[in-house]
């Protein structure tokens, strides 16, 4: 579904990917890990088109994203949540998620189908349309977040650190979401993570990375304790 081959970026003039390959095959979860400052996010925001890419490609679902705006992602059908969840606090809940909406204009039942969907997802959500996206407990905004990328329609969601700072129950509930996006609708989802027990819950692929490459990669059962101490432990 993605593949980047030997991706390269520059953040003010600074080699920040230096050149390294991932593949996310349809209806996997991939875990990109890594310290803090390795490059996870820029990775995320380059396949966005956030950042532009300096060398190698970058291709979903065997089509090139070369050249394509970062709106033009999102309706080739790459979902995105960012770190720190970036929903809009003074909007609320609903007016979140019809963001989400905007993505594919596609009339008001099949949009009222949607939303029903990401409420069996989010129960929690339903409850609460009318208040603001700001008051939200930080657990609930990371399922906001998550539901209006998912409205987006993406065939890969890219999560970046959902966990991060977020109780244990709600993890738990993060986790579960996950596991029903991939075994529900086959959605690929390359997920951006530190936390290394809940990668070992959700993911079946795991790459790790330091300093803008990748440095260890393979099945999740090969993130073995070896590897944790020698590329993700801090
Ligand atoms: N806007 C920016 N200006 C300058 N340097 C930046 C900027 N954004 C990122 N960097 C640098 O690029 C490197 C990679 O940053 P990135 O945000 O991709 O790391 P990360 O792996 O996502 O880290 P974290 O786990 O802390 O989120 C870091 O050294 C960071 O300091
Ligand atoms: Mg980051």
């Amino acid at each position: 579904m993605l593949s980047l081959t030997g991706i390269q970026a520059d953040i003010g003039g600074s080699r920040i990917l230096r050149g390294f390959d991932l593949e996310a095959a349809g209806g996997q979860v991939v875990c990109l890990m890594g310290r803090n400052g390795v490059g996870k996010t820029t990775t995320l925001r380059t396949i966005m088109g956030l950042l532009p890419l300096r060398d190698g490609t970058i291709t979903l679902a065997g089509e090139p994203l070369d050249g394509l705006r970062t709106d033009q992602r999102a309706l080739r059908g790459i979902g995105y949540v960012p770190q720190g969840r970036d929903i809009f606090p003074h909007l609320t809940v609903e007016e979140n998620l019809q963001i989400g909406l905007v993505v594919h204009r596609r009339g008001r039942a099949s949009d009222a189908a949607s939303l029903e969907r990401v409420y069996t997802l989010f129960p929690v959500l339903k409850s609460m349309l009318a208040r603001k996206g700001g008051v939200l407990s930080g657990g609930q905004q990371q399922q906001l977040a998550i539901a209006r990328a998912l409205l987006t329609q993406p065939k890969l969601l890219m999560l970046d650190e959902p966990t991060e700072g977020i109780q244990p129950s709600i993890i738990d509930e993060i986790g579960d979401t996950i596991k029903r996006l991939k075994s529900d609708s086959g959605l690929t989802i390359l997920l951006v993570e530190q936390y290394v027990d809940f990668c070992r819950e959700v993911g079946d692929q795991f790459y790790a990375m330091d300093r803008g490459t990748v440095v260890a990669s393979g099945p999740i059962s090969d993130l073995t304790d070896d590897v944790v101490k020698r590329h993700l432990q801090v």
